[in-house]
């Protein structure tokens, strides 16, 4: 059976001012009346009911996380005492819900991205699980076709073809690197060869132990370790204990690229559209312009104002004379101000406020 594992624990740093320590961008709205986990939720419902839906976030959000999806038993909301990446996260998930159900399938998702249309999406989650029904030992991931040399992303190279489910084709994966430099983002992007990962993943639960045994043998033993008092009264006291000593890696690097490189990762080319809704220009995709190209969340007065991403709290005024290219955040007592082409490093602002207290 297909379960749905999120993960939503990242901070989403890169929207500082507007997500805070208290409320990160999971929590956030986009657009519509719904959030980006919720929206996460909804989009998988018609094929996974909640029963096989599970989050595993921060233990100082597992409350709003319980408020956000009242559908969700408790137990299915797994907090963590602190956060390790997504390799402890994967494998900690992983174990938990192979105890719940030792025939799952999971697809892993982040909790914060938009997928456009969900049909497409579920179309895709059902080849996957197809794919992986003929081949249990294989890692499924989804290739989004890139449009810019961005090195915030993994890069996957698709290699020999590997048959077709539902309409959606597969490939093997000749090599995933993870977060290349700019200018092999470049040549990869020129050589037509490579997809973005999308961060999402399906596979089998003893697959990626495996795969995470082998890689990452100490993640490995102190994940399973801990999932063996699930269910248990020893749990919360096995997760306080031992997470933190779990290494702290992103599984991208801890096994997407050696399993790729071992043969053990199919690609399926995604049949929807995708935003991992990143940092601040992602708001420039998913919403119109004005006439000097401005993406504009406020009351704004411009003159000679373009090429600005401006959002304010409801109500506040912000002026601009003479500017371009400039993302200006207001939120509540914090204002940013920074050059567009710095809009994934806003998190460095956020380690130095840390560090300044
Ligand atoms: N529970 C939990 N604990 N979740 C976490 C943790 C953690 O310690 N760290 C990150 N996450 C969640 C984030 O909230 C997000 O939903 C997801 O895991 C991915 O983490 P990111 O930190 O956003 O990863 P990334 O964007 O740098 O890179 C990944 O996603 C890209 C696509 O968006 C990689 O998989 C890349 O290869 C991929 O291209
Ligand atoms: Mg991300």
């Amino acid at each position: 059976m297909l379960h749905a594992m999120i993960m939503a624990g990242g901070g989403g740093t890169r929207f500082w001012p507007r997500s805070r320590t208290k409320r990160p961008k999971q929590f956030l709205t986009f657009s519509g009346d719904r959030t980006l986990l919720q929206s996460t939720v909804d989009r998988v419902s018609a094929q996974i009911p909640p029963e096989r839906t599970w989050v595993i976030t921060g233990e100082q959000y597992a409350a709003e996380t319980a408020v956000q999806l009242p559908e969700l038993a408790h137990d299915h909301i797994i907090g963590e005492p602190e956060g390790r990446d997504t390799a402890p996260c994967v494998g900690l998930g992983a174990a938990i819900i192979h105890k719940a159900d030792p025939n799952a399938t999971i697809a892993v998702m982040p909790a914060d991205h938009v997928i456009e249309p969900e049909r497409e999406f579920q179309r895709a989650l059902h080849a996957a699980e197809q794919f992986i029904a003929d081949a249990p030992d294989k890692l499924v991931t989804f290739g989004i076709r890139p449009t810019f040399p961005s090195t915030g992303y993994g890069y996957i190279k698709r290699g020999e073809p590997a048959g077709t489910r539902q309409g959606v084709s597969a490939f093997r994966v000749a090599e995933f690197k993870e977060k290349p430099q700019f200018p092999q983002a470049e040549e990869f992007v020129a050589s037509g060869a490579y997809d973005w990962n999308s961060g999402i993943f399906v596979w089998k639960p003893v697959t990626i132990l495996n795969e995470l045994r082998v890689r990452k043998p100490e993640i490995h033993a102190v994940v399973t370790r801990i999932a063996a008092s699930w269910g248990t009264s020893s749990w919360p006291e096995a997760l306080h204990t031992s997470y933190h000593q779990a290494e702290k890696k992103s599984i991208d690097y801890a096994v997407m690229q050696g399993a790729a490189a071992d043969g053990n990762v199919l690609v399926l080319s995604a049949p929807y559209t995708w935003d991992d809704v990143g940092s601040w220009l992602a708001l420039e995709r998913r919403n119109p312009q004005d006439a000097d190209h401005n993406t504009v969340q406020a009351l704004h007065c411009g003159i000679e104002t373009s090429k600005c991403v401006i959002v304010g709290d409801p109500g506040q005024l912000i002026a601009t004379y003479g500017v371009s290219n400039l993302l200006i955040i207001q939120n509540g007592n914090a204002i940013l101000v920074a050059d567009r082409k710095h809009e994934d490093k806003v998190k460095e602002i956020v380690d130095a406020l840390k560090k300044t207290g």
